[in-house]
C-alpha cells in the first residue's frame, strides 16, 4: 500500500476525489419519478386493477379525513359559549383521532403501490366535504357542519367495504370497518348529542 503511493504521488489526491462529499447539495430539482394516479408493483398478491381501485376509494377518503381534520382544529380554536372548554377539549381529541386515521390510509395507499393524496391544494381538489366561511360560525352550525363532514366519509367508507370486499382487498376492507368506520360513527354521536335541545336545568 505505501509502496505504491510512493510509486503514484498522486495516488492519495486520486483516491480524494471518489470518496463521497458530505456537503448538502442544495436546490436540487428532478421530474416526478411516479405520478398520481401510477401504480408501482409491490409483492403483496394483489391485481394491480384491484390496488388501483382501492387507491382511488382510499384518496378521496383520505382528502375528506384531512379536510374534517382541519375542521376540527378550526373549530376547537373558534368555538366560544358556556360549552366552550367541553368543545375545546372535545375537537381537540377527535381531532387527533382523525390524525391518526389519515396516517393510516395514506400509508395504505403507498402500500398498495398508489400515491397518497398529501398537499392541501391538492385535497382541496379532490375533496367533496363543502368549504366553511373563513370566519366564524355559530356553534351547532359547527357541529352540524362537523356531522355532514362524518357523514360524507361514513358514505364513501360503506362504498369502499363493499368494494374491497369483492376484489379480496382484505387490507383495506379491515382498515376502513375497524378504524375509520368505527372512529366516524363514534365521533358522530359524541358530536350529535351536543345538538340535543335538553335544558340543563328543570324548573
Ligand atoms: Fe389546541
Amino acid at each position: 500500500m505505501a509502496k505504491s503511493t510512493q510509486s503514484d504521488p498522486f495516488a492519495a489526491e486520486r483516491s480524494d476525489t471518489k470518496r463521497k462529499s458530505s456537503q448538502p447539495l442544495f436546490h436540487q430539482h428532478g421530474v416526478e419519478v411516479q405520478r398520481f394516479g401510477e401504480m408501482r408493483l409491490l409483492p403483496i398478491a394483489l391485481g394491480h386493477d384491484a390496488r388501483l381501485e382501492s387507491c382511488q376509494l382510499l384518496n378521496g377518503i383520505l382528502a375528506d379525513s384531512m379536510i374534517l381534520y382541519s375542521l376540527y382544529k378550526k373549530h376547537h380554536w373558534l368555538v366560544r359559549g358556556p360549552t366552550f372548554y367541553q368543545l375545546h377539549l372535545l375537537l381537540d381529541k377527535h381531532a387527533e383521532e382523525q390524525l391518526k386515521l389519515i396516517d393510516l390510509i395514506g400509508e395504505r395507499v403507498q402500500t398498495l403501490g398508489g400515491v397518497a393524496v398529501a398537499d392541501p391544494r391538492h385535497v382541496a381538489e379532490v375533496t367533496t366535504i363543502p368549504r366553511p366561511p373563513n370566519g366564524v360560525e355559530e356553534v351547532p352550525a359547527m357541529l352540524s357542519r362537523l356531522l355532514q363532514g362524518h357523514e360524507i366519509i361514513i358514505e364513501k367508507v360503506r362504498e369502499a367495504i363493499e368494494k374491497t370486499a369483492k376484489v379480496g382487498d382484505d387490507g383495506t376492507n379491515d382498515l376502513l370497518m375497524s378504524d375509520v368506520l368505527r372512529t366516524n360513527g363514534l365521533q358522530t354521536w359524541f358530536i350529535a348529542e351536543h345538538l340535543v335541545d335538553i335544558p340543563l336545568v328543570r324548573v
